[in-house]
């Protein structure tokens, strides 16, 4: 008899704690995963007094994933090493966050990050290796070679402080050295309280930077089939959908962010925006990247999630003969100041002549645009804002090449 009570209250025991087991593994882990005292009362008490004098903040980060898998404010508003906290209403806080304060959780995505062209890469275009230490210059030219090691842009000097603070550093700061020893900010794509992979995926958030005459990516994006697409079926889209396990099903038009960084249908989502780019459209004259094959496949593989081998055969081939045209179309425009200064007809430092304008707009502007027209669906960029340009001011680099010599010859 007591026996039998003991067995029922055993297997009733058991069957209860199991599936209590169970219907806690059903539920979202927001619920099972209880913060911990500390991080709800530090979530708690610093919404307390934001939400009053900063709604906007706060309700970002309640709608946020972190909010949602109970990443406190303090999580990251707390020193990350090598960063120096002020007292804060009770808290120790930082108010200047960086890529550290991201990085304690998410280490491999910033470690493909400080791989990228977005970290010191892009600092250093501007400022050159100054303000970087000699690891990190180092570490950025073993992927990137010869464009972490160089001297500051010209403009730096030319147009002065005020024009790099609030001009080129709003974008090229995405890669800054931080004093903590990190590289970069994480919240130009993913904005500071969302955290969003959704507007990372937004066109309009790379377009922040590359936009313009000089690199006009978003301009061509809204013009091609693939912009036009997206904006009639934006809101059919699951722009939100995790990133390991994002497939065509959610989104079925392209970004920038699906070709260049999205794992679609299971391929490798990288932060590493150089992974399948074969060439350097950037430059004056474009060659083959050293990973040309790799990386060529690797975007190749993104396009075939969508479309067959024909279509994507054809546009990189159509693409690549404008690349080899543009290069010849520079290299005869370069030859043109280069033989007035070998001549001692230019004289004086670089962009105090009119003609090294307009053979930096010839390349800077026009010839990088047809070349990125030519990959990203864009024939008015390949052809209006690209080649018609072009022929212009061949044109007007002959003829002022003549005025310089004569009036050169008139002088002597
Ligand atoms: C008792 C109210 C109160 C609490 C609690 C509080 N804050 Fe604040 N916080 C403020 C006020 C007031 C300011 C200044 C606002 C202004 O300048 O308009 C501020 C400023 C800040 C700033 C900007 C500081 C700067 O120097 O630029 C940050 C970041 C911040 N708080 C984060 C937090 C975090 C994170 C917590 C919780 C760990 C927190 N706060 C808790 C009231 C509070
Ligand atoms: C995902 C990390 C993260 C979380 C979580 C987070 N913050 Fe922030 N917060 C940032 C970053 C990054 C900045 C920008 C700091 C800078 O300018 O260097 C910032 C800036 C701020 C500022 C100053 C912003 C301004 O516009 O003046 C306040 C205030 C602030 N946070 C409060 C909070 C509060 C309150 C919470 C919680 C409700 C919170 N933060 C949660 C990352 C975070
Ligand atoms: C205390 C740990 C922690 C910190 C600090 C932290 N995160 Fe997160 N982050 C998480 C967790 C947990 C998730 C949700 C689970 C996941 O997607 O891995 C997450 C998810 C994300 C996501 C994906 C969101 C989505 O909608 O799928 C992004 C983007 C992100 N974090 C960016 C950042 C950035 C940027 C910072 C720094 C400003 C940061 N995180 C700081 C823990 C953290
Ligand atoms: C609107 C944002 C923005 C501003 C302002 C800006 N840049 Fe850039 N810059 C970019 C983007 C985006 C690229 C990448 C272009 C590409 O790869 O097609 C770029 C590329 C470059 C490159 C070529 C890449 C390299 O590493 O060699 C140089 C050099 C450069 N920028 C220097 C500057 C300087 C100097 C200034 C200010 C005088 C400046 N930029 C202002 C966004 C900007
Ligand atoms: C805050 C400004 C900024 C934002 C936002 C931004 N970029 Fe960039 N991006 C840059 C700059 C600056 C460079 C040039 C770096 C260099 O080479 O000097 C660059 C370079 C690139 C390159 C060329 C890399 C290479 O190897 O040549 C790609 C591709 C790229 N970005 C894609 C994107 C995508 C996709 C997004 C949006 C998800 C984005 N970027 C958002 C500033 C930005
Ligand atoms: C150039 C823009 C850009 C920058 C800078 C950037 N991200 Fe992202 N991030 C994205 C995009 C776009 C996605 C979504 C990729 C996709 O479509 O699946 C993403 C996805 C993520 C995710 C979800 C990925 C996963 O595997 O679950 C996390 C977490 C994240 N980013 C953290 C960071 C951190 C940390 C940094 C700084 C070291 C950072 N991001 C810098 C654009 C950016
Ligand atoms: C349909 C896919 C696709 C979309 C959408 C797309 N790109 Fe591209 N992008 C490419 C291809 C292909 C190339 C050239 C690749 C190569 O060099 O092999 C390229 C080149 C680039 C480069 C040139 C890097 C260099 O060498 O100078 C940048 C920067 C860039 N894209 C940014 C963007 C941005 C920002 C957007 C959105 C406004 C965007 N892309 C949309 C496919 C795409
Ligand atoms: C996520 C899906 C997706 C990806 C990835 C994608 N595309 Fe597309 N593409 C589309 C859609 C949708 C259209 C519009 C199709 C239509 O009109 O039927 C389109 C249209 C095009 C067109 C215009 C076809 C025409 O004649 O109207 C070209 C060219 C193109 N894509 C090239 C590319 C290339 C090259 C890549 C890779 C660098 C690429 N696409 C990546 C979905 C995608």
């Amino acid at each position: 008899m007591a026996f039998r009570n003991v067995f029922i209250a055993i297997v009733v025991g058991f069957a209860l704690i199991v599936s209590a087991f169970l219907l806690n593994r059903a539920r979202p882990r927001a619920q099972t995963e209880q913060a911990n005292a500390a991080s709800v009362r530090a979530s708690g008490k610093c919404a307390e007094c934001h939400y009053r004098q900063q709604y906007s903040i706060v309700h970002e980060y309640e709608l946020s994933a972190h909010a949602a898998h109970n990443v406190s404010c303090l999580d990251c508003h707390q020193p990350a090493p090598n960063q120096h906290g002020q007292e804060h209403h009770g808290f120790t806080i930082v108010a200047k966050l960086t890529a550290g304060n991201c990085r304690a959780c998410h280490e491999s995505i910033y470690q493909e990050f400080l791989r990228s062209r977005h970290a010191a890469v892009s600092w250093a275009a501007v400022y050159g290796a100054k303000g970087l230490t000699p690891e990190e210059v180092a570490y950025a030219e073993k992927f990137h070679p010869g464009y972490a090691n160089r001297p500051p842009h010209p403009f730096t000097t030319l147009e002065g402080t005020s024009a790099m603070t609030s001009g080129c550093e709003q974008c090229h700061s995405v890669g800054r050295p931080n004093a903590d020893g990190t590289i970069g900010s994480c919240t130009a794509c993913h904005t500071r309280h969302t955290s969003s992979v959704a507007i990372a995926r937004e066109p309009r958030t790379c377009g922040q930077c590359h936009m313009g005459p000089d690199h006009s990516q978003i301009e061509i994006y809204e013009e091609s089939k693939h912009g036009v697409m997206f904006n009639a079926q934006e809101a059919m889209l699951n722009l939100n959908a995790p990133a390991r396990q994002l497939t065509t099903r959610d989104m079925w038009v392209p970004t920038c962010a699906t070709c260049h960084m999205s794992g679609l249908n299971g391929n490798k989502v990288t932060h590493d925006t150089s992974e399948r780019l074969s060439y350097y459209l950037a430059d004056p004259i474009t060659k083959k990247r050293p990973n040309y094959e790799m990386a060529q496949a690797n975007m190749k593989e993104i396009c075939n999630q969508c479309h067959t081998r024909s279509l994507i055969d054809r546009v990189y081939s159509q693409a690549e003969q404008v690349v080899s045209v543009t290069n010849q179309r520079v290299t005869e425009a370069k030859a043109i100041p280069d033989a007035l200064r070998a001549q001692g007809i230019l004289t004086g430092k670089p962009f105090t002549s009119r003609i090294d304008f307009v053979y930096f707009d010839f390349w800077h502007y026009d010839a990088r645009t047809a070349k990125h027209g030519a990959f990203m669906g864009g024939a008015d960029f390949v052809q209006w804002h690209g080649n018609y340009p072009m022929l212009n001011k061949m044109v007007e680099l002959e003829y002022l090449a003549g005025q310089m010599r004569m009036e050169h010859g008139r002088g002597h």
